[in-house]
């Protein structure tokens, strides 16, 4: 993804019951099948607002707006108890540059000095919703959970979701508005693009977690099985350690090994990583791995 130029001014306002009409259009426009409707009726909606329903000691509703103009909500529900959790809706034209980990960092702002007793804000995202892990890593938050099977599709199955949270100690630490700095490859999925050297690792599918200069990754291969690295991001270089089951005909071995990878932005925005490995047996080779963009 290109990086954000321009980052927008984004402020939060408590919603009124004026906001009922375009928060219930916007609830329908701004979902997707990895964030459904929450169902807002306009009327409906507009008596709760009218009775302050959504700006109580238990839940509160927040207009986004970005660069002047409602772009979408945000509810925070749970702030009497210790953990609240924040769900967020931002319209399609105005997602994409940097405003929904800004909503994050001032709705943590807001309600850690507002609510002493509220100790963590959590939240939730599909396994797929790439953006919102992505605000959640940014805005501080750290993923601590995988709810298996907890968001039902319709068709009888269901698919598994990311909890994240940021805690008062958290807050207090001013991790919420940590500097982002260098390269941030949580929730992104990399592809073989080329091999320069080297075996061809065929159907090479990398997916990547990253917390500060910490980076963990998971992979598959067609002959590569429950592959594991752990590694440290410094810079642009990223030094790691990796472990697989590597099918070999009816033999199926542990290869051990490392490896250092180079990350940087193609032209068209996405990131690409040259990859250097070798491994215990002797093996070595190099290869371009490329960011995967879903349509979505
Ligand atoms: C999720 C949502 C709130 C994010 O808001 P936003 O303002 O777009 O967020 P940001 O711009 O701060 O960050 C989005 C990140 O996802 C990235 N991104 C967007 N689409 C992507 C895709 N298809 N694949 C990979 N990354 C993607 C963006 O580049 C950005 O990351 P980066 O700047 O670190 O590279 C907004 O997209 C939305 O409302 N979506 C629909 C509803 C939803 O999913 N809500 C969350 C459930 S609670």
């Amino acid at each position: 993804m290109p990086a954000a130029t321009h980052r927008p001014e984004v402020h939060l306002r408590v919603l009124v019951p004026d906001d009922a009409g375009w928060v219930s259009a916007m609830d329908r426009r701004s979902a997707t099948a990895m964030a459904r409707p929450i169902g807002f009726v306009e009327d409906r909606l507009r008596e709760e607002l009218e009775a302050g329903e959504w700006a109580s000691d238990a839940r509160f509703g927040w207009a986004i707006i970005i660069d002047g103009a409602t772009a979408g909500f945000a509810l925070v529900e749970g702030l009497d108890a210790r953990d609240a959790e924040v769900l967020l809706r931002i319209g399609p034209k105005a997602r994409g540059r940097g405003a929904g980990r800004e909503v994050l960092r001032q709705l943590a702002d807001h309600h850690f000095s507002a609510s002493p007793d509220l100790v963590r804000l959590t939240g939730r995202a599909h396994e797929h919703n790439v953006p919102m892990q992505r605000v959640f890593n940014a805005a501080g938050f750290r993923m601590e959970a995988r709810y298996r099977e907890s968001f039902p599709l319709g068709d009888g199955s269901a698919a598994s979701e990311w909890g994240y949270a940021l805690t008062r100690k958290d807050w207090q630490a001013g991790r919420h508005r940590a500097a982002e700095t260098g390269y941030d490859l949580h929730g992104l999925s990399f592809e073989l693009d080329e091999t320069i050297e080297g075996e061809k690792a065929d159907g090479l599918l990398v997916k990547f977690l990253q917390e500060g200069r910490r980076v963990i990754a998971r992979y598959t291969a067609d002959h590569q099985l429950d592959g594991e690295a752990g590694g440290i991001l410094t810079g642009d270089v990223l030094r790691y350690r990796f472990v697989h089951a590597n099918e070999d005909g009816p033999r199926v071995e542990e290869v051990l090994g490392r490896g250092r990878a180079r990350l940087q932005r193609r032209e068209d925005g996405r990131l690409e990583i040259v990859d250097k490995w070798s491994d215990e047996r002797g093996s070595h080779g190099q290869r371009v791995l490329v960011q995967r963009v879903s349509k979505d």
